[in-house]
């Protein structure tokens, strides 16, 4: 007699997995930069009828920032976990459509500041090439105006936005601006910085109370309409040597990314990597330390615990410890730089 063995996940398990990703959120992200989404987060992870709405989702679409964003772009008050959670039963229809139809594509032009010391010491000029671009908005290093600690700012006077940069370790302060020739990338869903429609999706992804992220992306977007990017619709693997072989010659072809390989299973960030070694280019990554592996295994020391924190790298070469949006660079003592013409 044949057993039948139900392969349905068991409602109470998936709860608890969208309630431990919830709580790591409100702890590990929002604390320290959203009170609010730290309050809010820590509020669906304890409420069981949130949870289950979640549990209805595809489990890539049950992200706290996904839902956060939805509910905020549609108006849900975010002062009191008491009146999101009500306002988000009450809404559902609209909140988990909008979650179906849309990305987490944050876009932070504040992570130019923790690629420019790479991006200025390659060889110049250089054929940028994002993957996972979003509205590319990292895609104009050369347009943004720095400020590293307490230095002097630095970068074109008439742009609309200055980056801060706090930094530890023997960061190599750049001396110039990249030269950039071709500004090219891929998403699996560009988004337009003309659209007023995705302009206000990816407000809507700024946390409630960074007001000086919402600044500056919105500078940001100014800059990019101004300029508009080559950015193509795909999937980086499929995407990203056609990229490579459009480089211009004479210019230093860079792939990067930042915030993006997390998104790909293991097995396309495998592919990624296969595929990145055998292109013609330079490699700058700016990811998670557990997905790219041959990079988190080259650390001179292990990531800082309790806080997310991404590894910058270079042709697979750490070279420091990044804020997740650009906040912070710390060097590692010895990290080399490029040689031009290496
Ligand atoms: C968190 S955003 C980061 C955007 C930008 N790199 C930045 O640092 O501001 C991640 C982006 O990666 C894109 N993405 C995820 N998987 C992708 C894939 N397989 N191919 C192309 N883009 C992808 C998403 O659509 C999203 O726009």
């Amino acid at each position: 007699m044949s057993r039948h063995v139900s392969t349905d996940p068991d409602p109470d398990v998936e709860s608890r997995t969208i309630a431990d990703e919830y709580r790591l959120f409100a702890e590990r992200q929002a604390r320290g930069r959203s009170p609010r989404y730290e309050t809010l987060s820590l509020g669906v992870a304890e409420d069981e009828r949130l949870l289950a709405l979640l549990r209805e989702l595809p489990p890539i679409k049950r992200q706290p920032n996904l839902l956060l964003a939805a509910a905020r772009h549609l108006g849900a008050p975010v002062d009191s976990s008491d009146g999101f959670r009500a306002w988000v039963i009450a809404h559902w229809d609209r909140v988990s459509s909008l979650v179906l139809s849309r990305l987490t594509q944050t876009n932070e032009s504040a992570r130019c500041a923790t690629l420019l010391p790479l991006l200025a010491a390659l060889p110049q000029p250089l054929a940028l090439i994002e993957v996972g671009a979003s509205a590319g908005l990292c895609l104009h290093p050369d347009r943004y105006r720095y400020r590293y600690d307490e230095g002097e700012p630095f970068g074109p006077t008439d742009s609309p936005i200055t980056l801060p940069c706090r930094t530890t370790g023997p960061v190599p302060i750049p001396r110039r601006l990249p030269e950039v020739v071709r500004r090219a990338g891929v998403d699996l869903n560009p988004l337009d910085p003309s659209d007023p429609e995705d302009a206000g999706w990816l407000e809507s992804l700024v946390w409630p109370e960074q007001t000086e992220r919402l600044e500056r992306l919105r500078g940001a977007l100014e800059v990019a309409r101004a300029e508009p990017a080559h950015l193509v619709r795909g999937d980086l693997n499929e995407t990203v040597g056609r990229l490579v072989a459009q480089a211009p010659e004479g210019a230093t072809p860079v792939v990067f990314h930042s915030a993006v390989l997390a998104y790909l299973s293991p097995e396309a960030r495998a592919r990624f990597t296969r595929t990145m070694r055998g292109l013609p280019c330079r490699w700058i990554s700016n990811e998670a330390p557990d997905v790219l592996p041959a990079v988190r295994d080259l650390l001179p020391e292990p990531p800082p615990t309790g806080r997310t924190t991404f590894v910058l790298g270079l042709d697979e070469r750490p070279v420091a410890f990044t804020g997740p949006h650009g906040e912070h660079l710390d060097w590692f003592a010895g990290a080399r730089l490029p040689v031009p013409g290496e």
